[in-house]
């Protein structure tokens, strides 16, 4: 069989992940290398990494070798032990250190592979309180309209944005129960900011009711959310959603696996709003994609009628991951990151604005080192925008040097957090110049 070179065709033996047909056919660059926010194929290009990874895990940057050097002393002590019956100190050392660093009262945590993983795990865990508490009926979950929570069975319920994915998996697990988004700029019950009274947030009270509170267990969001592109709801929102879960005994999953470890220029995104959540999930930014791992953490009021979790996963508190992460947080942390993801956040925010005088940019938003640009055809109405012209900006950056990606009607970028300013000043003047020539080319 004829295999390319330096791309990967359709002979591949390989099934890649949310990739078309033709784009395999048009072919597939080998990425080999990474050095702090670039990576390298094998054709020997270089790519200004803005989204990190893609699916924006890497906090701290391509080869650091550091954290590598972690996770092989762990392999080379003890590679691996079972979650149950028996520990090891890796995990045991991150949940203390997750103790410290994640918002009060947030206490315990458990270890999986991913952020999925993660989320499974929480909707399980809001279950089996609820369970020993003899509260044995509440099994649905509200989730958000734009909202995407991973890819295993019960967080595949809760998943509201990317259709195909939901509706190719149907019928899915009972329960999953959609209320809206905060999406200010094209407001799903068309209303304006401040006069809304934060409707999207009110309305879910009326849901319940209609849902039957004693049926439900939990309501999972992101704090700030990826489906639209990096879109932060108004300050009252998660107040309100906060004080509605209470008052109908529902727990609050806040899932952080995006905004987790210094994304939004917060240790935690759930910093910007000053509430408690009663669970949490994070992945990614927690071993910089450099081994798997997602956690969950919850409160000791959640664990505490918990008499035995009824979870046993193979690679579940796993050492190596958990020396991974370990090493991952003192670079966050040593390196001052979560701060240079303000900083920097902010700077390119600005640089982002520039943008908006195009005919074709909506809005430019951002929290810190993520941001986005929502593109439309007519301002004033905020009509949606072809994807297939998103798409070809998005091939004219790869073709120029930087790798960026689509987010609902959105192009999202969020770097390694250790980009600088001049890296910054590269993209504002790549986009500003690509985005140009597609308004001039729709007429616009
Ligand atoms: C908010 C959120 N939750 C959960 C997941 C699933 O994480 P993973 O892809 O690691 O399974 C993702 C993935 O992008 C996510 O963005």
């Amino acid at each position: 069989m004829k295999k390319s070179d330096n791309r990967m065709d359709a002979n591949s033996h390989l099934i890649l992940h949310r990739t078309a047909r033709k784009d395999i056919k048009a072919g597939i660059p080998i990425i080999s290398r990474g050095e702090g926010a670039y990576v390298f194929d094998e054709e020997g290009n270089r790519y200004l990494d803005l989204d990190a990874g893609v699916t924006r895990p890497v906090h701290v940057g391509y080869g650091r070798r550091d954290l590598a050097q972690a996770a092989y002393d762990q392999m080379c002590r003890l590679a691996y032990y079972t979650p149950c019956q028996f520990t090891t100190r890796p995990p045991m050392d991150l949940a203390a250190k997750l103790a410290a660093i994640t918002p009060a009262p947030i206490n315990r945590f458990l270890f999986e592979c991913d952020g999925s993983e993660a989320v499974e795990s929480a909707m399980k865990i809001a279950k089996h309180y609820h369970h020993y508490q003899g509260d044995k009926g509440r099994f649905k979950i509200i989730s958000r309209r734009g909202a995407y929570h991973g890819v295993n069975g019960i967080g595949v319920r809760a998943l509201g944005t990317v259709m195909p994915m939901r509706q190719i998996m149907e019928p899915l697990a009972p329960g999953g129960i959609f209320v809206d988004s905060p999406y200010c700029y094209r407001c799903p019950v068309n209303l304006t900011y401040p006069d809304c009274d934060i409707a999207c947030a009110r309305n879910v009270e009326q849901v319940i009711e209609f849902e039957n509170p004693e049926q439900i267990s939990a309501l999972i969001g992101e704090p700030i959310q990826q489906g639209f592109g990096a879109l932060a709801p108004p300050r009252e929102y998660w107040p309100i959603i906060r004080e509605i879960c209470d008052r109908y005994g529902i727990l609050l999953i806040i899932d952080e696996v995006i905004c987790g470890f210094g994304r939004t220029g917060k240790m935690f995104a759930i910093e910007h709003f000053q509430i408690a959540p009663d669970l949490m999930t994070m992945a990614k930014g927690i071993t910089s994609g450099y081994v798997p791992l997602g956690a969950v953490g919850c409160t000791d009021k959640v664990m505490a009628p918990i008499d035995i979790l009824m979870h046993l996963h193979t690679y579940g508190n796993h050492p190596v991951a958990c020396a991974a992460a370990l090493k991952n947080l003192d670079i966050i942390i040593g390196e001052e990151l979560v701060e240079n993801s303000r900083k920097m956040g902010e700077y390119f925010l600005e640089g982002l604005k520039t943008l908006e005088s195009i005919a074709i940019v909506g809005e430019a938003r951002g929290t810190g080192l993520w941001t986005a640009l929502d593109f439309t055809t007519a301002k004033k109405t905020r009509a949606l925008f072809p994807l297939d012209r998103l798409n070809k900006i998005i091939a004219e950056a790869k073709r120029k040097g930087f790798i960026i990606k689509t987010m609902g009607h959105a192009l999202e970028f969020a770097p390694p957090l250790i980009i600088r300013k001049e890296q910054i000043d590269a993209t504002i003047d790549m986009l500003a110049e690509i985005i140009s020539a597609e308004a001039k080319d729709m007429g616009c």
